[in-house]
């Protein structure tokens, strides 16, 4: 064994939330002064947790369902939140149209679906380069709100620790919005078609979706008359809904992780369910190890250069108990490379044994640039990545768990094709991702109806 695997190994057991210090991390923003990230980190350790361990455990088995093929994961939300997005609409948008997938999923596929929102904390974004030139100018890359500003100076790129104390009361807004819609009435399946109203009238989604919400409609009358209203039923009137983000800025995760009252043991509560990316996920690197040791369910993603090895090492160090629910392996290939590279890391998994949940995501192997330079994804790609997905699961005899979009409520101009037929050249109408083109309402209900095809086989 060579002598930094055996430090590695003697770190390893020993586990804090701080311990992932002393191993290499990549895109860690630089402070101009240390001191007042530590005065902001004291802070955010008083603050309130966003969500209790409870709930997070609640989700693993929720998501070991989804290992089964019991259940699937509906998780979307935008690329990157942002704090000048920090409006009632803006995450009401999102998500009624979450809802309105689940409920096309749900009554689709006669499958229980688990909502998971890419929101109330997903403001950290890896870069590919540390800098970023326009015209001549180099300047820092924007990192995401929680640590700088977008906006092209000098000046705005500096990293502000001050922006994680935003971070953590944006998020604290943003989630109890949420849970106000997910369990204050807004929910009810009753309300139905009134998820409908934000679309455009007589777009071929909204009537579609209309024609489906006419049909639960009838069920629950059908119901009520059995006897199941919402007073004897309150399913019918609540959902879960489970929030998620990357575990990006480590900083901010440690000081937002606490121990557990009822079982002693740690949890990151900055959200239900976290992820590593696929720029972060090194086995022998700062994420890996600051996540090994809380408990939340936790996600990987997983791409064309994950190798067979990493994926045996990584499953292996974050779920040494072999959890089911524990790791969501996050596929993210591009939809000509998935049918190539995702049968060995499956085979490689099943294996080690590990009961992981496999999820599609068909956003990040599958980002274009136009000619006009803004980057855009085609619908069909998307489309054709979600197949592709759903071939290799059954081939390979393993649950096509859910999908991980990048989505928004609003009627935006960023991926091109969908029903609405959007060209580049509609690109420039409504442009206004801070990151990557996230499909808009329509194209989000036009692809949670072809999911609902894959998943009953009828297409
Ligand atoms: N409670 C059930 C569920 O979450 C049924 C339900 C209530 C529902 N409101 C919903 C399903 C909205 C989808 C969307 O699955
Ligand atoms: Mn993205």
């Amino acid at each position: 064994m060579s002598a930094t695997h055996m430090k590695n190994s003697t770190a390893r057991q020993n586990w804090t939330p701080g311990s992932w210090r002393s191993f290499p991390s990549r895109q860690v923003p630089t402070y101009p002064d240390p001191t007042a990230v530590e005065a902001v980190e004291e802070r955010l350790r008083r603050y309130p947790p966003l969500v209790f361990a409870g709930e997070a455990r609640r989700l693993k088995s929720h998501l070991a369902q989804a290992a089964r093929g019991e259940a699937f994961v509906l998780q979307g939300g935008a690329c990157a939140e942002s704090f000048g997005e920090f409006t009632a609409d803006i995450v009401r948008d999102t998500f009624r149209v979450l809802l309105q997938m689940a409920v096309v999923l749900t009554f689709g596929a006669k499958v229980p679906v688990i909502k998971l929102g890419r929101m109330a904390g997903q403001y950290a974004k890896p870069r590919s380069s540390d800098t970023e030139t326009r015209d001549g100018v180099t300047l820092p890359s924007y990192r995401g709100d929680n640590i700088n500003g977008a906006a092209f100076t000098a000046e705005s790129r500096i990293p502000d620790p001050l922006r994680m104390e935003t971070g953590y009361f944006q998020s604290a807004g943003t989630m109890n919005l949420l849970r106000a819609f997910a369990s204050g009435g807004y929910a009810n399946l009753h309300e139905v078609h009134r998820w409908n109203l934000g679309f455009v009238e007589r777009s071929a989604m909204a009537q579609r979706y209309g024609q489906l919400a006419e049909r639960i409609g009838e069920t629950l009358d059908f119901m009520a008359a059995c006897g199941l209203t919402t007073a004897s039923t309150p399913q019918l009137d609540e959902t879960e809904f489970y929030t998620s983000h990357e575990a990006l800025l480590l900083g901010y995760e440690q000081a937002m992780t606490r121990v557990d009252s009822t079982s002693g043991e740690w949890y990151d509560c900055s959200a239900h369910f976290v992820w590593i990316g696929d720029r972060t996920r090194q086995p022998d690197g700062a994420h890996v190890e600051f996540l090994r040791g809380v408990r939340n369910p936790i996600g990987i993603k997983v791409g064309p250069t994950t190798s067979v090895e990493d994926i045996k090492r990584l499953t292996t160090i974050l779920n040494p108990r072999n959890e089911a629910g524990r790791i969501t392996l996050i596929s993210r290939m591009g939809a000509e490379k998935i049918e190539q590279f995702l049968p060995p890391l499956m085979r490689a998994v099943k294996e080690t044994g590990q009961p992981v949940t496999w999820i599609s995501d068909p956003m990040h192997g599958n980002t274009i640039s136009t000619g006009s330079k803004v980057k855009t994804r085609s619908f069909d790609a998307v489309m054709k990545e979600v197949k592709g997905f759903f071939a290799v699961c059954a081939a390979e005899g393993v649950p096509a768990g859910g999908v991980h979009l990048e989505m928004t409520g609003q009627n935006v101009t960023e991926c091109v094709g969908g029903a609405q037929r959007l060209t580049e050249a509609d690109l420039g109408d409504r442009y206004e991702t801070f990151c990557d083109p996230r499909l808009n309402a329509e194209q989000s209900l036009e692809l949670a109806f072809l999911i609902a095809e894959e998943l009953t086989g009828r297409n």
